[in-house]
């Protein structure tokens, strides 16, 4: 495992992409795996500009969202697709064809699944999965409990993940109660994850993720069994980490 402890959520941002961007450049034609939340938005964000500029171009990448709510139109202003949209589709030349996330309001949900998980092990896998991690340890929306060996499925929500959301759905009562979910085993595929964890409320549970026992309890502990991982932390979210690892980042 890597660990980069940068100063603040700006040069984590930054940091972040400048690490896609690299895999981009030594290949263009990559496979991603993108996450959604408020974490990674500093990551578009810099994504976006970069592209602006001319340094680089999603022509011919591949991205698969770990996941997206069930039970919302596609087009709901909470769904992933819509956040994807206004953070990073619609803002670069991602071709519409190769932006792919589970449908929202599919016939057969169990159907979905295995669609979206033969449509990744069709392209040949993902090349680098971008994660961030919930207070509650979840990966993607894999709560805890869900076994390693996963592959996409649909996920009941737990409490405290609906209700992190309550705010952003206008209640509690409207948060979906399911979504689609890239398995654990689907995000372990990946050749390489690069970890994003910014501020104090993650500190406790990136500690519990990275030096406690592996265990589903803990979803992300699983990240300590792959061979090519990296976690990008701002300093207030790996102020709980402790030993020897720990590498200060680029500035
Ligand atoms: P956040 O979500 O980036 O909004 O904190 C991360 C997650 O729950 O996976």
């Amino acid at each position: 495992m890597k660990l980069i402890v940068v100063d603040d959520y700006e040069r984590l941002s930054r940091e972040a992409a400048r690490l896609v961007a690299r895999r981009l450049l030594e290949r263009p034609d990559l496979i991603l795996a993108l996450p959604t939340g408020d974490t990674p938005l500093g990551m578009y964000r810099e994504l976006v500009r970069l592209f602006r500029e001319g340094l680089l171009d999603f022509s011919s990448a591949i991205c698969f969202n770990l996941d997206e709510y069930l039970g919302i139109p596609p087009d709901h202003p909470e769904s992933f697709a819509s956040y994807m949209r206004r953070h990073l589709w619609g803002q670069v030349d991602l071709r519409p064809e190769n932006a792919h996330i589970p449908h929202s309001l599919p016939r057969d949900p169990e159907a979905e699944c295995r669609r979206y998980e033969e449509l990744i092990r069709r392209v040949g896998g993902i090349d680098l999965a971008v994660l961030g991690i919930g207070e509650n340890g979840h990966i993607a929306f894999n709560e805890p409990g869900t076994p390693f060996e996963s592959l996409t499925h649909v996920a009941e929500l737990s409490e405290d993940t609906r209700k992190a959301e309550a705010d952003r759905f206008g209640g509690l009562e409207r948060v979906p109660q399911r979504a689609i979910t890239m398995g654990i085993r689907t995000i372990m595929s990946a050749r390489q994850i690069l970890l994003l964890v910014s501020g104090e409320e993650k500190a406790k549970v990136l500690a519990r993720a990275l030096q406690g026992p592996v265990t589903p309890e803990v979803p992300a502990s699983a990240l300590q069994l792959h061979p090519n991982l990296t976690v990008l932390a701002d300093a207030a979210a790996a102020s709980r980490l402790t030993g020897s690892r720990i590498s200060r980042g680029a500035r």
